[in-house]
């Protein structure tokens, strides 16, 4: 099994990057629309300002913070989003991102051993401050302001987050004209929450402080339609979401068993999502499975490399150099990558 060991050099982070794509293929029209027949050769239809770091098969990285990549790209270019963001934002920024690299402080900590096996580092959102949260609401709204043009009539958008923090996401979210339409449950065992009150186990033997975590939201929008569903999926083939099979629909409850060490050793991020997951995340997204699937919070790849699985078209942006090497290295291996079987919900297989 190839392994990948989280020990890269820098790259300096410019924006934008030099120009050297003149590509126009898959441009929206000057009025701002992209047929059908058009939207499968739309790889190409980012600004020409933004040199990709990195291209594989239907796949593009770009390196840099997506907020600026945002602001550049044309209208209605983008056809789903599926992305796993900082969920309280301060985890990922640079002084927070040195700690945990140093091991020592800060917002990630190291949960208990279980069953003699060492975990990952977590970040703790019960630590956020007022400020912290104000900025998280900020940054959210931001965000999906710039993300709104960008993104087809119709396009949906599947965020990951945190049960304490998915409330205020989905507040910024809708606020900057998105439509709520519901939650993709992963049910997954986290180590999060079920203890006893701190130095208090003893003298309060019976008492959880906060649930178990057992699962994980995904918050799921829409950009308003333009018209009924079946003329939003005529003109920009968005609109709805892929179903499993004939007879199934995508479902709002996914079993996914937490990303297995194996994975991990492809792709060394400390928030790596599981294929197996993200598989079925991605297909849904693009309902005619036509367009291009965006992950503005790339990491190490995985929904870029879930996309190649499938087939689809895909675009990442990722601000964090040591991130954008990993990515580069861990598509391949991760798009490749077999799950173990019992990491895949037997109620929802992977078609292609
Ligand atoms: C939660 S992680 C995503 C991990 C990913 N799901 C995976 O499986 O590898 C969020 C990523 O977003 C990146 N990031 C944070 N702020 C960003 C920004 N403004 N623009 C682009 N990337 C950003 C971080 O460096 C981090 O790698």
């Amino acid at each position: 099994m190839p392994q990948l060991k989280l020990d890269l050099e820098p790259e300096s982070l410019g924006r934008p990057f030099a120009a050297t794509s003149t590509s126009t293929q898959g441009q929206p029209s000057s009025s701002g629309e992209c047929s059908v027949a058009s939207i499968n050769s739309a790889e190409a239809a980012f600004s020409p300002v933004w040199t990709p770091a990195y291209q594989v098969g239907r796949a593009s990285l770009f390196h840099g913070d997506c907020l600026d990549w945002l602001a550049d790209q044309p209208a209605n270019s983008i056809h789903g989003v599926v992305t796993d963001p900082p969920y309280g934002l301060v985890e990922y920024q640079p002084e927070q991102q040195r700690k945990l690299r140093r091991g020592r402080g800060g917002v990630w900590r190291l949960p208990p051993a279980f069953d003699g096996h060492q975990r990952s580092p977590v970040p703790r959102f019960t630590t956020l401050t007022a400020s912290d949260l104000d900025a998280l609401d900020s940054f959210f709204s931001s965000w999906a302001d710039a993300l709104l043009p960008t993104l087809v009539p119709g396009a949906h958008v599947l965020v990951a987050s945190n049960p304490l923090l998915s409330h205020r996401v989905a507040v910024a979210v809708c606020r900057s004209g998105f439509e709520r339409r519901g939650e993709v449950v992963r049910l997954v065992m986290t180590m999060r929450g079920g203890d006893r009150p701190k130095n208090a186990h003893e003298e309060f033997p019976d008492v959880t402080v906060m649930p178990r975590s057992k699962w994980e939201p995904w918050l799921l929008f829409r950009k308003p339609l333009a018209g009924r569903v079946q003329d939003n999926l005529r003109k920009w083939g968005t609109g709805g979401l892929r179903r499993i099979s004939s007879d199934r629909p995508f479902g709002d409850v996914i079993a996914s068993a937490p990303t297995r060490p194996d994975e991990r050793r492809l792709a060394p991020h400390p928030s790596l999502k599981p294929q197996a997951f993200l598989r079925q995340a991605v297909r849904a997204i693009l309902p005619m499975g036509e367009g291009v699937v965006l992950d503005p919070f790339a990491g190490s790849g995985s929904t870029i490399a879930a996309a190649e699985h499938i087939g689809y078209a895909s675009t990442g942006v990722e601000s964090d150099p040591e991130y954008l090497q990993l990515a580069k290295a861990a598509i391949p291996l991760l798009k490749d990558y077999e799950p173990c079987p019992d990491s895949v919900s037997s109620t929802d297989p992977i078609s292609r």
